[in-house]
This record gives structure tokens, sequence and C-alpha cells, in this order.
């Protein structure tokens, strides 16, 4: 059990102004904040991220729709955040997430679900440092 998860708050999210709201149930979710950062994700950065659904009729789709504005990527710490986030997000399909979940009350869709989370400690620190990586 890892303690720090990475996050994206979703092009979506941040279209419809909930980005401040989310940022706030991280915050009162007790997560700590180690590194955001707002950004544009350019088409090979979707690609390469989402690259294990790279064969998923959904894919082409899914990178358009990261690429589409601006989002938000975020390292998280908390005492077993990989499952912490993922319960506090809820399933990917916001018709089948828990009430009180991010998704059930942001998302509109499966794809344009507003919140990422990784699911394994494994993929939660390559996924931290394929963003956070050689920053200056
Ligand atoms: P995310 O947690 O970012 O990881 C992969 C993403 O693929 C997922 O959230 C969804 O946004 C997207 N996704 C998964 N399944 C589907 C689907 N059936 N149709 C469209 N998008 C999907």
């Amino acid at each position: 059990m890892q303690n720090k998860t990475f996050a994206i708050i979703k092009p979506d999210a941040v279209e419809s102004n909930n980005l401040g709201k989310i940022i706030d149930i991280i915050i009162k979710n007790e997560f700590t904040i180690l590194n955001a950062r707002l950004i544009t994700m350019s088409v090979s950065q979707a690609e390469g991220f989402y690259a294990i659904h790279k064969e998923r009729p959904f894919f082409h789709d899914l990178v358009s729709f990261m690429c589409s504005g601006p989002c938000m990527v975020l390292e998280l710490e908390k005492p077993n955040a990989v499952k912490e986030w993922r319960s506090l997000i809820g399933s990917t399909d916001p018709n089948e997430a828990d009430d009180g979940t991010i998704r059930k009350d942001f998302a509109e869709s499966k794809e344009r679900n507003s919140v990422h989370g990784s699911d394994s400690d494994e993929n939660a620190s390559i996924e931290i440092n394929y963003f956070f990586k050689n920053e200056i």
C-alpha cells in the first residue's frame, strides 16, 4: 500500500466551473496536494497516457476529449491513497456511481466523467512520473 496517487480533473469539469469545488472536496477529504498543474494536453501526451486503451473503440474520442481544453493533473497524498481516491470518485460511469461520489455529482457520461484516478500503486507511480518528472 502506497500513500500517493495520481488524479486528473478533466476538461468537462474545468469547462463547467467545477474545478474549485472538486479541489475543495479533495482537501476536505484530507488528501494533501503534493503537485498540481493546469495543462492542456497535447495529442501525444494523451495518447501516451491512455496507451493501455489504444485498441478500444472509444480511444480516439477519449484522446480528443482530453485535449479539448484545460485539465488539472495532481499528485495526491493520503494513507491508502489509490483506494481512497477511487472510492471518492466513484464508478467510471456516473450512472453507476454511488451517491456522494465526485462522478455522481459532476460527471455527464462515461467519457466526460470529470476525474481520473490511478487504479493501482504501480500505475500511480507511472502516472505521477508521466506528468511530474523533469519539471523545472
Ligand atoms: P479514466 O479513469 O480516465 O480511465 C480511462 C477512461 O476511458 C475512463 O476514465 C473513461 O473516461 C474512458 N472510458 C472508459 N470506458 C469508456 C467507454 N465505454 N466509452 C467511453 N469512454 C470510456
